[in-house]
C-alpha cells in the first residue's frame, strides 16, 4: 500500500471555551483520490484531514472509535459528539475523526474541487473507501491488531457508519448509526415523511401555531395573487431586502421561510446550541411563542425567520438569495462550498425527502420527488441521478444480512421517519430517544437532557460494552 501515515502532529489550543472538554489533536492522512481507477488520476493522492485524541487510548486490544465525518467540517462533528468523548476514558479508546472528502480542509483538487470532472469523484463508495483504508493504516500503525473498531455517525454520518459495518464486518466491528435515514436511501423506502414531521413537531406544541404558519403562508400567497403591489406590502412586513417577483424568486422565497421551520424542528435542542447554526434552546416553542405574539402572521413570520436567519442580530433585512441556497435537497444544503458539494451528493447517488404540499404539511405547495430532481440534476450537473446505486452497493430495505448496528432515532427528528425504528434482529436494534431531536444522543450531557435521551444513551453504551466484551 502506497499510502502511509502521520506527518508531524499539531496541538491545537483551545480558544473557543465549548472545545475546551474534548481537546482534539489534528493531522492528514495521504489518501487516494481515485480508489476504483488508477488511471483516471494516476495515483494522486489529497491530504484527509482527521482529528484524535489518544490521552485514554489503552494500546492494543483497547477499542478505536471512530466517526464517520460526514457533510462539513470534521471540528463540527467533534463538537456535536460529546457521548463518544465522555464514554471514551471507560472504555479507554482512542478516538479519530476523519473528514469526509471535499468538505472543510479535505478538497481533493483544492479550489477546484468543485468543478467537473473532479466533483465526481465526491460518492459514498470513494468516502467509505477513504474510511477503510484510513482505519486498516491506523490499526497497523497504532500496532493495534487486536483492538476493534466501532463506528459512530450522525445523520449521514450514521448512514456510512452502517453501511461500513456493513460492508468491511471484519474491520469495523460495530456501529452507532444516529438519526440515519438509511431507509431512505432505498427508492422503494420512505420519502414523503419529513415536512410531515415538522409539521408536526410545531403542532404538537399549540395548535394554534399550526394555525397562524399556515396563515402566514396563505397571506403570501394572497400578495403573490395581487400582483407587484401586493408583493411589494409583503417585502415590507417581511423586511426582505430586495423586491420580489412572481414565479420563481416567490417560491424561493416560500422555500427560504420554510427552512427556518426545518432548521428549528432539527435542531430541537433544550438548550442553546450552535450546531449549523445558532439557535436558542427549545427553538420550535421559541419559533411559535414568537409567531403567536404578534397579531399580523406575516410579520410573525419574518420575526421566526429571524430566530434562524438573524441569530447574530446584525441583518438589517433578510436577503433571500444570500440566505438560502436552492438545491437538489428541499430540507436544504446549507451554504458556502459545502452546499455544492452536498448539492452533489443529492444529485448523484444520495436521496432526499419530497418536497412540501400543504396537505399533510403546513407548508406551501413546493414539490419535489425524483422527476423533478432529475431534471433539476440534468440542468445544473448535466449527470442523472443514480437512484438505486446506495442500496445496491450497501443495502436498502433489507436488513436481514447486516448485525452490530445500532439505529438511534429522537421523536422529534423530522428525519426519524427515513430510518429504522424497529429492531431488525437481536444485533440490528432499534433505540427509540424520547424527546430528541436529531442526534441528541451524541451530543454531549447536559443538565438540561430529557429521560430519554439519558436512558438511550445507557442503552447505547450497554450494548457497545458486550461487543466489545464478546
Ligand atoms: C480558494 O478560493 C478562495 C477565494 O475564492 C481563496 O481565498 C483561497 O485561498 C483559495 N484556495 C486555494 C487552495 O486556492
Ligand atoms: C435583526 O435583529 C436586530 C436585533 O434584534 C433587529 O434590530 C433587526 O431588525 C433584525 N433584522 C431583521 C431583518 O429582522
Ligand atoms: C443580496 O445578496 C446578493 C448576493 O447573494 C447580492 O448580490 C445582493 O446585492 C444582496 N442584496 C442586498 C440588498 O444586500
Ligand atoms: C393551503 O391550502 C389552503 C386550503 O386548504 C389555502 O387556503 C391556502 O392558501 C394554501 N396555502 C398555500 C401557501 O398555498
Amino acid at each position: 500500500m502506497a499510502v502511509t501515515i502521520l506527518g508531524a502532529c499539531v496541538l491545537l489550543f483551545l480558544t473557543q471555551l465549548s472545545y475546551a472538554d474534548f481537546p482534539y489533536k489534528e493531522n492528514v492522512y495521504v489518501q487516494y483520490v481515485d480508489h476504483y481507477n488508477l488511471m483516471s488520476f494516476g495515483d494522486q493522492t489529497f491530504n484527509q484531514r482527521y482529528l484524535y485524541q489518544d490521552k485514554d487510548w489503552g494500546g492494543d486490544g483497547s477499542p478505536i472509535f471512530f466517526y464517520a465525518g460526514n457533510e462539513g467540517p470534521i471540528e463540527d462533528f467533534w463538537k456535536a459528539s460529546g457521548f463518544i468523548h465522555e464514554i471514551a476514558p471507560q472504555f479507554k479508546a482512542y478516538v479519530v475523526f476523519p473528514e469526509h472528502r471535499f468538505y472543510g480542509e479535505s478538497l481533493p483538487f483544492g479550489n477546484k474541487s468543485f468543478t467537473s470532472p473532479y466533483l465526481g469523484l465526491l460518492s459514498v463508495a470513494q468516502a467509505v473507501a477513504d474510511y477503510t483504508v484510513f482505519l486498516t493504516d491506523l490499526k497497523a500503525y497504532l500496532k493495534a491488531p487486536n483492538s476493534k473498531i466501532i463506528a459512530f455517525g450522525g445523520s449521514y454520518g450514521g448512514v456510512l457508519a452502517a453501511y461500513i459495518r456493513y460492508k468491511h464486518p471484519s474491520l469495523v466491528y460495530g456501529a452507532l448509526a444516529a438519526s440515519a435515514p438509511v431507509l431512505m436511501q432505498d427508492p422503494k423506502g420512505p420519502h414523503d415523511f419529513f415536512f410531515k414531521h415538522v409539521t408536526k413537531d410545531f403542532r404538537d406544541y399549540n395548535e394554534k401555531c399550526y394555525d397562524k404558519v399556515k396563515l402566514a403562508f396563505a397571506q403570501q400567497l394572497d400578495y403573490a395573487r395581487q400582483g407587484q403591489p401586493g408583493l411589494d406590502t409583503m417585502v415590507k412586513k417581511m423586511r426582505l431586502c430586495d423586491k420580489i417577483e412572481k414565479d420563481w424568486p416567490f417560491r424561493l422565497m416560500q422555500m427560504w421561510a420554510r427552512n427556518a421551520f426545518v432548521m428549528m424542528a432539527m435542531l430541537d435542542y433544550p438548550y442553546k446550541t450552535d450546531f449549523m447554526g445558532s439557535l436558542p434552546g427549545h427553538p420550535v416553542k421559541v419559533a411559535c411563542d414568537t409567531i403567536m405574539a404578534e397579531e399580523d402572521a406575516l410579520v410573525g413570520l419574518a420575526n421566526v425567520a429571524g430566530i434562524w436567519y438573524n441569530s447574530t442580530g446584525s441583518e438589517k433585512c433578510f436577503n433571500v438569495s444570500k440566505e438560502f441556497y436552492f438545491c437538489a435537497d428541499p430540507t436544504g444544503c446549507g451554504n458556502g462550498p459545502a452546499s455544492i458539494a452536498w448539492n452533489y451528493q443529492i444529485c448523484s447517488d444520495l436521496f432526499s425527502p419530497t418536497g412540501s404540499n400543504n396537505k399533510t404539511d403546513m407548508f406551501p405547495e413546493l414539490p419535489w420527488d425524483t422527476d423533478i430532481r432529475r431534471s433539476y440534476c440534468q440542468q445544473q450537473f448535466n449527470i442523472t441521478p443514480r437512484v438505486a446505486w446506495d442500496a445496491e452497493d450497501f443495502f436498502g430495505l433489507d436488513l436481514k444480512y447486516a448485525s452490530n448496528i445500532i439505529f438511534s432515532n429522537g421523536d422529534l427528528d423530522p428525519w426519524m421517519g427515513g430510518g429504522v425504528t424497529k429492531d431488525v434482529s437481536s444485533s440490528v436494534v432499534a433505540i427509540l430517544v424520547e424527546g430528541g431531536a436529531h442526534h441528541l444522543d451524541l451530543r454531549a450531557a447536559n443538565k438540561l437532557d430529557p429521560p430519554g435521551v439519558i436512558k438511550a444513551r445507557e442503552q447505547e453504551k450497554k450494548i457497545i460494552s458486550y461487543w466489545l466484551n464478546n
